[in-house]
């Protein structure tokens, strides 16, 4: 029997996730999805080409490996059916190698009426949701009035999906919410309906699977199984920076619930973080930068979101935040990406405690959103210089060696591998 190896983010997402597992699909037999949904935007360049996945594993461009969406992601079948379309038209013929668990959820047209209602609400405490459905799928979930993918082949799918449908124009209308003037895309909630129910005949075309019985048979004949993390830490329902965080358990133990496997049958935990730190959409981030250097971040990095087009929000990287990644999610070893953003600068600060209320701390502490926090950095020497054509983590420069020799030592965990350009190939192992 093998273990389940696990792959996430442990920032506040976009740590380049999605290039990771491509670059690691040649390892494994099966890439699982585990949480999370349409939010994600997961970017994948290989052969001068690039790829946005949403819902798919970032496995999927590996014919013969098979990629599952787990009971713990959510299905919006419109969005699904687009990156199907777009698949197919790169040649992709993705019906030979996904599966889909019968247990996930689906996201309905009107729970992204719902998010959006819930955000008008709130007014300027709005989480800067990615408006996909996300917070009011997983709620119908917990409350027990959600429909799954396996639901639509019963006979009184409609019916319920009318019945879920009536309770949220219900509880949008009392919330004030103008239902009438909201839109999808340019469409009224009937016609996106009408096109999301047309696409439910794609998702129809996959393979429905009782995906936690098929998971461990893999792993009892010893398939090699990768679960991939959408989100990340920092933004986990319990543990990230609650409410400004997704409805989901982005963290290791989330691979348990999301896929139907025992917490003994996790192997390595490979944690993904940026060289720096970013974060799109609101809530607290310590070392963000205002300044001039903010916004080369953001340009050199080419910071806008893989889902929303929104700028992200750049800043230095963060040990404290970083530290407790390693800590909730076991993390076994990381994987450094955009270091190549830094190229130019004549200094890369490292944010390694934050005083609060003139006291020093290590630690995230309850009050995160509501206490300054002021970040202490330590400065490290800028290696200055191009890394394109590098093939090999010694040939690097010595001051980005240096740079991450650092990150080991504060997070107490070893460095796999360095990313070093948004291209597959570009991944230098150490
Ligand atoms: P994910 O959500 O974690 O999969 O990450 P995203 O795809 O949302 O964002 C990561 C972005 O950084 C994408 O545009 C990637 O193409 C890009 N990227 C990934 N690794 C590197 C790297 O090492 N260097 C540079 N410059 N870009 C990278
Ligand atoms: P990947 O997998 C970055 C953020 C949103 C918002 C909050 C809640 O590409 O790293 P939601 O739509 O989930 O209710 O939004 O979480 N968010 C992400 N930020 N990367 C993501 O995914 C994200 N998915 C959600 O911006 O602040
Ligand atoms: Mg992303």
């Amino acid at each position: 029997m093998t273990k389940i190896d696990v792959l996430l983010g442990l920032q506040w997402g976009d740590e380049g996730k999605g290039k990771i597992v491509d670059v690691l699909t040649p390892r494994y037999d099966v890439i699982a999805r585990f949480q999370g949904g349409p939010n994600a935007g997961h970017t994948l360049e290989f052969n001068g080409m690039k790829h946005v996945l949403h819902i798919i594993p970032s496995g999927i461009f590996h014919e013969d490996k098979i990629n599952l969406i787990g009971n713990g992601v959510l299905i919006e079948p419109r969005i699904f059916r687009q990156e199907i379309d777009e698949l197919t038209a790169k040649g992709v013929d993705a019906t030979r190698n996904l599966v889909v668990s019968k247990k996930a959820h689906l996201i309905l047209p009107s729970h992204r009426m719902m998010d959006a209602a819930n955000e008008q609400a709130k007014g300027n405490a709005k989480i800067g949701s990615t408006l996909k459905g996300i917070g009011p799928a997983y709620t119908d979930k917990i409350a027990r009035t959600g429909l799954r993918v396996g639901d639509m082949l019963a006979e009184d799918f409609i019916e319920r999906y009318g019945q879920l449908k009536r309770q949220h124009l219900l509880m949008a209308r009392a919330m004030g919410f103008d239902v009438e003037q909201f839109r999808i895309d340019g469409m009224t909630l009937g016609e996106y309906e009408q096109v999301w129910m047309e696409s439910l005949a794609t998702l129809k075309r996959f393979r429905f699977v009782n995906s936690e019985y098929f998971i461990n048979r893999c792993l009892q004949e010893d398939k090699k199984v990768l679960a991939e993390g959408a989100q990340a830490m920092m933004l986990d329902i319990d543990f990230g920076t609650y409410p400004f965080v997704t409805s989901s358990n982005t963290i290791t133990a989330g691979v348990c619930t999301g896929l139907g496997v025992a917490p003994s049958t996790i192997g390595k935990v490979m944690g993904i973080t940026k060289a720096y730190c970013t974060r799109v959409g609101a809530g607290p981030f310590p070392t963000e930068l205002f300044d001039e250097t903010g916004s080369r971040l953001c340009e050199l990095g080419h910071e806008y979101g893989a889902t929303t087009g929104r700028p992200r929000r750049c800043g230095w990287i963060d040990l404290p935040a970083l530290r407790y990644a390693c800590m909730i999610n076991g993390v076994t070893e990381l994987y450094v990406t955009k270091p190549d953003v830094m190229n130019d600068f004549e200094t890369v600060n490292m944010c390694t405690a934050y005083e609060i209320e003139g006291q020093k701390t290590d630690e995230i502490p309850f009050e995160y959103n509501t206490v300054e926090i002021a970040p202490l950095l330590t400065p490290y020497k800028g290696w200055q210089q191009s890394l394109a054509g590098i093939t090999e983590y010694n040939a690097l420069p010595a001051n980005l060696k240096n740079y991450l020799a650092a990150i080991e030592e504060q997070t107490g965990v070893r460095i796999a591998a360095v990313s070093i350009s948004p291209d597959r190939k570009d991944v230098l192992f150490k």
